[in-house]
Parts: C-alpha cells; structure tokens; sequence
C-alpha cells in the first residue's frame, strides 16, 4: 500500500496526539511487558486472565475442528452412557487409536467429554448437542463459512461474498431460489435451526390480543407451528417464495397443520403483502438484506397492516455500541460470507421500523443473544 495512503505509519501515529487507551496499549504490547506482569503478584491474576483470553481467541478455529469431528464421529451419542476406551472405539470408527484418543483427550480438554481413567465419556457440554434442534447441522454447515474465513482479509475485500453466497441463493432475488432442489437443501437447515429461534422469539414476543399472524419468509413454517402450539386459537398466514413452500406443505401437514396454515407465494421485493393478519412476523429475514431491500419490505409490511397492527422482528442482533460476540464476531462475519445483508443492532432495527412509521417500539432483554433478539412495533391505531 501506498505510504501516504489510509494508514500512517508508526512515525506519522507518533506524532498524534496519544489518547489514554494508546498509551496504555504501547505499555501492554511493550516487548517484555507480559512476562513483568506475569511476575508481580499484584498483577499476576490480570495478566494469566488476558493471556488465557487471547490464546482462547489464537486457538478458537482449532476447537470449532475438534467440536466438528467429535460431530461427524458421532462421538457425543456413542460415548453418552458408559466410558469408552479408544482402542476399543477405534476399529468401529475406522482409525488409528492413538488418533482417536488424541482426538477425546482434546475434547476432554475442551469441556465436551469427560476423562474416566483411560477411558472418555459425554461431558455436560458435549451432551448438549444432539439435544439442540439444529446444532449438529449447523455445526457441519459452518464448514463452508470456514473456508471463506480461511483468508479473512480477502473475504473483507469480495463484493459478493464466498462459497456461502452460493448455498443462499434467495437472498439474491426470488429467481435464483426457483430450483426445488436447492430451496430444499436450505430450507432443511433453516428448518432445523428454526425450533430454538421459534422459541425464544416466541417467549419474547408480545402476541397478546393478536387473531391472525402472517410469518413472512416463513421458511418451511416451523415458526408458526410453534406459535400454533402456544396459541390454539391463532389464525396463522405462512408467506414465502414458491419454490420454498413446496416443501412447507409437507411439513405442516406432518406436524398436523395443514388446514390451519394458509400459504401465500410470492416474493416480499416484488409482491405486496397480503391483508388480513393483525401481527407480521420476520424471523431471521431483515438479517440477510440490504437496508434498501429492509425499507421496502418494511414500508410493504406497514401496508399489510391494519391500524393497531404490530410487527416482531426476530434475529441474532448486533450489540451496536456495546459490541457483543455472537452478533458482532460469528453472524456478522456469517452475513459478510454471504455477500449480503448485515447484522443489525436492536437501536437500529427500531430506527428503521420508525421510518416505515411504526411507533411504540420495544425491544426485550434476549434471554439468549446467540440464538434470537427481538424488536416489535405497532402501526398507530
Ligand atoms: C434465513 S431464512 C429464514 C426462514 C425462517 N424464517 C427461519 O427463521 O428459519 C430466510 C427466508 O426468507 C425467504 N425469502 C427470501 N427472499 C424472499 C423473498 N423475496 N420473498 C419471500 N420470501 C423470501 C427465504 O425463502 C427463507 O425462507
């Protein structure tokens, strides 16, 4: 880069004025300065605490690998009852037992198993994952959002994102989601994942009062199934593109939904929503488009309303100004790989749901930020 481009060098950001936090940071990345902190016991407990921090962060790829292969060995379901000995496991899984054994020690180390003398077993952690909807899938799923992050800095620069863009392709138009096949392949994964959104979001909103409730980008309707559960008395309007509610039928018909759901297709960037429901919902949708793409869904969505009418946004959220890591870090890098949409703050969220001209705006407190935030509006009555 050009020396007398964006960034100066150490010279030129001598020379500027050095706010508190730069003098603390030359004092912290002094050569030396850790191993000085290490050694005084009035400054030991601070200095293993952020060391430990930072190697956490340095070695985070590495547990993501572990937790994956202990995954795809389905090693949380084997070893959830009794202690298994690797050389015993190893014949089974079809490698070399030391391999195997590395591989528990590591998951041992990680929380995920437990250490029984020579043998490992399900730790607490690990245990939890088969009985998360959608957490082994998306586990696996990660593996292309990898290996866009595998050169992060390229990622930043790529207008359209990586190999992720392509497994999304309906966030690029309706058209691109025509393919049966494809919509199938992502909407098995939303569906999945959806039942632990569907839950907070669920708990979190406010459906009080409300007759009919329209989910648009409803996915395959696992969203309203839940909300059917909780509320028997709910009319309910599942709005997607046509290629997607294909499989939504099915779906709500296993779950014993088929008369109570209408389907309505279409597409929310070219087709106006369809009245009659006095609640809209928009369950991880505003996450993966453009503000100009967010405005007019949202004014559409006004529209569709009657007065009194109230809108519940559900998705991971950015913390805005109090950053926060499941929004900031894992799904705003997730939407970067897509090559479209952002993850948006609650405040701004709100903001947008302002200018489209709702008012009495709220926003929970998350009971879980990595799964769902919610922010809802009501049209003046
Ligand atoms: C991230 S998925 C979320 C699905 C579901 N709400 C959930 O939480 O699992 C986004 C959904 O928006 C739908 N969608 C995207 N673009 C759309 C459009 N232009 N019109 C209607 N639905 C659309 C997709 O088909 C998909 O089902």
């Amino acid at each position: 880069m050009d020396a007398a481009g964006p960034h100066p060098g150490p010279e030129a950001a001598g020379r500027r004025r050095v706010s508190w936090r730069g003098l603390r940071n030359r004092m912290i990345g002094r050569r030396g300065f850790q191993s000085f902190m290490a050694r005084s016991p009035l400054t030991r407990w601070f200095a293993r605490g952020e060391g430990a921090r930072l190697f956490d962060i340095v070695a985070g790829f590495v547990h993501s690998q572990v937790l994956l292969a202990h995954v795809e060995l389905d090693l949380f379901v084997i070893c959830r009852d009794a202690p298994q000995r690797p050389e015993a496991l190893a014949p089974r899984l079809g490698l070399p037992a030391d391999r195997l054994a590395a591989l528990l020690q590591a998951g041992a180390a990680l929380g995920l198993m437990e250490r029984v003398g020579d043998a490992f077993q399900t730790g607490r952690v690990g245990a939890a994952v088969p009985g998360v909807p959608g957490l082994a899938a998306m586990i696996r799923h990660n593996r292309i959002l990898y290996r866009d992050l595998a050169d992060p800095v390229r990622l930043l620069g790529a207008e359209g994102g990586g190999e992720l863009a392509r497994f999304w392709p309906y966030v690029f138009g309706a058209g691109a989601a025509a393919d049966p096949d494809t919509a199938a392949a992502y909407s098995e994964l939303m569906a999945e994942t959806q039942a632990l959104v569907a839950e907070d979001a669920l708990a979190m909103a406010d459906l009080e009062g409300v007759r009919h409730l329209m989910d648009v980008g409803g996915g395959t309707g696992a969203f309203l199934s839940a909300a059917a559960r909780a509320h028997p008395g709910l009319a309910l309007t599942l709005f997607d593109l046509p290629a997607v509610l294909a499989g939504a039928g099915e779906r709500l018909a296993r779950a014993g939904l088929a008369g109570r759901v209408t389907l309505v297709s279409g597409s929310f960037r070219d087709d106006p929503l369809p009245g009659g429901a006095d609640a809209i919902s928009l369950v991880r949708v505003l996450f993966d488009h453009s503000d100009p793409t967010v405005t007019a869904l949202l004014a559409r969505v006004f529209a569709a309303l009657p007065p009194g009418g109230r809108v519940i946004v559900a998705e991971p959220m950015s913390g805005g100004k109090r950053p926060e890591p499941a929004g900031d870090a894992y799904f705003a890098f997730y939407c970067l790989a897509m090559g479209t949409g952002r993850v948006r703050s609650a405040e701004r969220i709100g903001a947008m749901l302002a200018e489209a001209g709702f008012e009495r705006i709220t926003a929970p407190r998350p009971r879980r930020p990595y799964v769902a935030s919610v922010v809802m509006g009501r049209k003046p009555a």
